[in-house]
């Protein structure tokens, strides 16, 4: 059974079978840093296992972004993903703007969310961990 907890303790290690497919996942450390940055995670654990999370980051009022939503592969396409969507909207209910990005093959399981396209911008660097 998929157990779901608000703000769950997560070690970073337990992130390493996350990212798959990233063009530059993040290392341990930066790994740790996201989780103590954040101000909203949600877990799906499967007998203590991480088998999906979302992180999100927000101004406590009007804003929240949406940083981080990875399901395991094997437990794609089981509602694990759209568990913790709806944890983490309920969570911002009421505030002005609940921001993400996302790939265009990934738009639709948000727009079943409520999110609609907006014109954005953003600065992206690929070698952000290189010191
Ligand atoms: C995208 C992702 C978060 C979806 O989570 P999930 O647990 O697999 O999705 P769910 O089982 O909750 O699916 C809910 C609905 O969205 C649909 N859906 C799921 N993934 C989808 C995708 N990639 N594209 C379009 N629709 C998708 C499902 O068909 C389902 O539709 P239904 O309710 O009509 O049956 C997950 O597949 C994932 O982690 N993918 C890899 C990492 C990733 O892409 N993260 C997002 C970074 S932008």
């Amino acid at each position: 059974m998929v157990e779901y907890k608000i703000n769950d303790d997560i070690k970073p290690g337990e992130l390493d079978c996350f990212f798959q497919g990233w063009k530059s996942p993040p290392s341990l450390k930066l790994k740790e840093k996201l989780l103590n940055g954040s101000d909203l995670i949600v877990t799906a654990r499967e007998d203590g296992k991480l088998v999906a999370f979302l992180t999100a980051i927000s101004d406590g009022a009007m804003h929240a972004f949406i940083s981080l939503l990875e399901v395991l592969e094997t437990h794609q396409s089981k509602g694990i993903g759209s568990h913790l969507m709806t944890h983490a909207v309920d969570y911002f209910k009421g505030y002005y703007d609940i921001v993400l990005i996302t790939d265009p093959d990934e738009a639709l399981f948000y727009k079943k969310h409520g999110f609609q396209e907006i014109y954005g911008m953003h600065i992206r660097d690929f070698k952000y961990e290189i010191e």
